[in-house]
């Protein structure tokens, strides 16, 4: 289901979206676009329903809003003393006001979708191919807990609004970050565009969609340079400065170089400890996969119909939130290119 509603989307609302800018020869926001692709795409998987951020007028869509900002909020917490956040909360005022409402909207949502999937799911009247969709809702609603019972509507909330905070911004983030594209967009040859891999992946390493992370220490620990860590204590690790620790990647390590990925001009990924865009280990992201295919799919199709250019005096500043947008979007104008371009980069790759 993922890889098919991606190409429709792509096919059919990003692609036009982005001749509808050409045709009005105005610039886009392409961080803005990728980010309704990306959502549209990731609640359809969730919930098995299409919020239709990335319609032509790019309409604006209250949950997709109501969820940006509780990940602009939530970022506050990780660097506010705990007391302070928590008092604020208690008495609801300045941004955990604005979190609790975004979270509500956000709940509410889900839980209007969770509703009517149920009645839907219990009509026996309703055809069986809607019954067997495959959206994590749905599998989800068809299985049992431990002790062999439906898992709770507030489980099954929580299960899909993570996965959507998991899979939505991480991967338009990066993509936005992501400066110039060399593939063709042939769907099934996604998996071997080793060189946009490498590329994306140094975006990655260079730009983490998740710049900051933190673990909750749960049993007294020594850390492998000798720190000791207490019990509750609470450890954040910055993925943005790993990724240019010069120990760890070399004295061009603020520069952006694909190659370093490669080997005889085929991927290599590194080890999650001096890559950790992707976290490690136990808590992996397990999106991983799925992300690369999105992101490449999406990038190729774009540089395959479009010369892109970031407009000039466009600002790039990074935005403090759980993903690192881009705080003033990515303005860029669009050029088709024309026939004899695409057929001489046919020429030239075979
Ligand atoms: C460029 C794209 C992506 C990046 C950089 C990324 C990064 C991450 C990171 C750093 C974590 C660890 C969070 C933590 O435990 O502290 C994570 C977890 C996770 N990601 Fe991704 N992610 C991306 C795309 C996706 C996508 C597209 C999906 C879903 C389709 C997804 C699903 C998940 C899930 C379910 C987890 C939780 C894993 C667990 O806790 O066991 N991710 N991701």
């Amino acid at each position: 289901m993922t890889t098919e509603s991606l190409i429709e989307l792509v096919h059919s609302r990003l692609l036009p979206v982005l001749m509808d800018s050409i045709e009005q020869s105005a610039p886009i926001d392409l961080q803005d676009v990728l980010l309704r692709l990306t959502f549209d795409n990731i609640c359809m998987m969730a919930f098995g329903v299409d919020p239709g951020c990335l319609r032509p007028a790019l309409p604006k869509i209250p949950f997709a809003r109501a969820f940006e900002l509780a990940t602009e909020v939530t970022v506050l917490r990780f660097v506010t003393p705990t007391f302070i956040w928590k008092v604020m909360r208690s008495l609801n005022i300045g941004t955990e006001r604005e979190l609790k409402n975004s979270i509500k909207e956000v709940d509410q949502f889900a839980n209007n979708v969770i509703c009517r999937r149920k009645k839907e799911l219990s009509l026996d009247a309703m055809d069986d191919n809607k019954k067997a969709r495959s959206d994590l809702l749905t599998v989800f609603m068809n299985l049992k807990d431990d002790d062999g019972k439906p898992f709770l509507d507030k489980f099954l909330r929580d299960i899909c609004v993570n996965f959507i905070l998991a899979g939505r911004d991480t991967s338009s983030v990066a993509l936005g970050s992501f400066g110039c594209l060399i593939e063709i967009p042939t769907p099934d040859e996604v998996k071997k565009m080793e060189y946009l891999q490498a590329a994306l992946s140094e975006a990655l390493r260079l730009y983490p969609s998740v710049p900051l992370d933190h673990k909750e220490v749960v049993e007294d620990d020594v850390l492998p340079d000798g720190t000791i860590v207490k019990m509750r204590t609470k450890v954040l690790y910055a993925i943005y400065s790993i990724g240019r620790m010069e120990s760890l990647w070399g004295k061009d390590c603020r520069e952006f170089k694909p190659e370093r990925c490669l080997r005889d001009r085929r991927f290599m990924s590194k080890s999650a400890y001096k890559f950790a865009a992707f976290n490690g280990r136990a808590r992996l992201c397990l999106g991983k996969d799925f992300a690369y295919y999105q992101m490449k799919f999406t990038a190729a199709s774009i540089i395959y119909w479009y010369r892109v250019k970031v407009m000039e005096n466009h600002l790039v500043v990074r935005k403090l939130a759980l993903t690192m947008y881009m705080k003033y979007g990515l303005m860029v104008e669009l050029c088709k290119r024309n026939e004899a371009e695409i057929l001489e980069h046919f020429r030239t790759k075979s």
